[in-house]
């Protein structure tokens, strides 16, 4: 394993290549990232890095964004079968029809989703500046908001707003049960329940603190003292724990407790072979229609610039 470390980092080098790592990864692929953060992270360091080549250690959509952001860097993802069941939940062809049904709407899309989604949209969000980017709109403004059913509740219930929603979820967040959160808050009744707003709203009701992947981080990082009951992917809890590795971190379990769902299957399928491998071939490599990829950068522009004059 440490000859593969140092292998990675040589290549790395000679290729003027950055890494950036998702929060969902696994913790050897986490510590060898230049970058760790969440998907708006990702999003604003694809965008101002100088590298030539950039791996994106997470999931396709989020390769997809940093290849709109740098068409003439290389981007490339260790594995390409890493996709992810929300963006997937929202078909192009299905959610352009959804669009046709409601003329007049501003679109709104949450980053998990494809680029040609993203073409169809005014102006992309994460769970980090969703709020904000919703309430940048006048009260009355009639709003499309997809994929995350969950999300989008979320949103609509603090902002008093009714987007109306595209009904996607994401199948790691649905999985957390408000029982099983429960049964641990009577064996550590001082935890406070962390939870990604990609939860069901039944879960949602019962946590402490509702945030991003960074949010719930940086929650945990300056109340060190506390004990946490995390429901969000647990991949997570690898940057929790170095932060603070004198607080309980406990992962929320999911529904079914003889599976590991509270793992992402697809993020999970980065390894540090593949990521050896694939800075050795430059490949697998992210391609984006220009046609396609011309459109969606502009929503993905908005938000950035949004969340630039927001501080976040
Ligand atoms: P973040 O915006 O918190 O990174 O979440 C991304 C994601 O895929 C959640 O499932
Ligand atoms: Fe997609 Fe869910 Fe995996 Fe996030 S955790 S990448 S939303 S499938």
């Amino acid at each position: 394993m440490n000859n593969l470390i140092e292998s990675i980092k040589q290549l790395k080098k000679e290729k003027n290549a950055i890494i950036l790592g998702h929060y969902y990864q696994k913790g050897e692929i986490q510590d060898i990232a230049d970058y760790v953060g969440d998907s708006l992270a990702l999003a604003q360091w694809a965008a101002k890095t100088d590298a030539n080549i950039i791996v994106i250690c997470g999931v396709h959509f989020m390769g997809e964004t940093a290849k709109i952001l740098c068409p003439n860097k290389k981007v490339l993802v260790p594995d390409l079968n890493a996709g992810c069941s929300l963006a997937d939940s929202c078909p192009a062809d299905k959610f352009e029809s959804f669009i046709k049904e409601h003329p007049g709407y501003t679109v709104i899309s949450y980053v998990n989703t494809s680029a040609a989604v993203k073409a169809l949209t005014d102006v992309v969000v994460t769970s980090t500046n969703a709020k904000q980017i919703v309430e940048s709109f006048p009260k009355d403004e009639k709003i499309i908001f997809g994929p995350d059913r969950n999300l989008g509740n979320y949103i609509n219930s603090i902002t008093n707003r009714s987007m109306v929603l595209w009904d996607g979820a994401c199948h790691v967040h649905e999985q957390f049960s408000v029982e099983k959160i429960v049964e641990l808050k009577l064996k550590y009744p001082d935890a406070i329940v962390l939870a990604h707003p990609e939860c069901k709203g039944a879960v949602l009701k019962i946590a402490d603190v509702i945030g991003s992947t960074a949010a719930l981080l940086k929650y945990a990082v300056s109340h060190p003292q506390n004990e946490y009951i995390v429901a969000t992917e647990s991949g997570i809890l690898h940057e929790m724990q170095k932060k603070c590795p004198d607080t309980l971190f406990i992962p929320a379990p999911p529904n079914d407790s003889t599976c590991a769902c509270n793992e992402c299957s697809f993020m999970r399928l980065n390894t540090l072979e593949k990521l050896y491998e694939c800075l050795k071939n430059e490949s697998p490599e992210i391609t984006v229609d220009p046609v396609i990829s011309a459109k969606a950068v502009k929503p993905i522009k908005r938000m950035l610039e949004i969340s630039a004059q927001l501080g976040l």
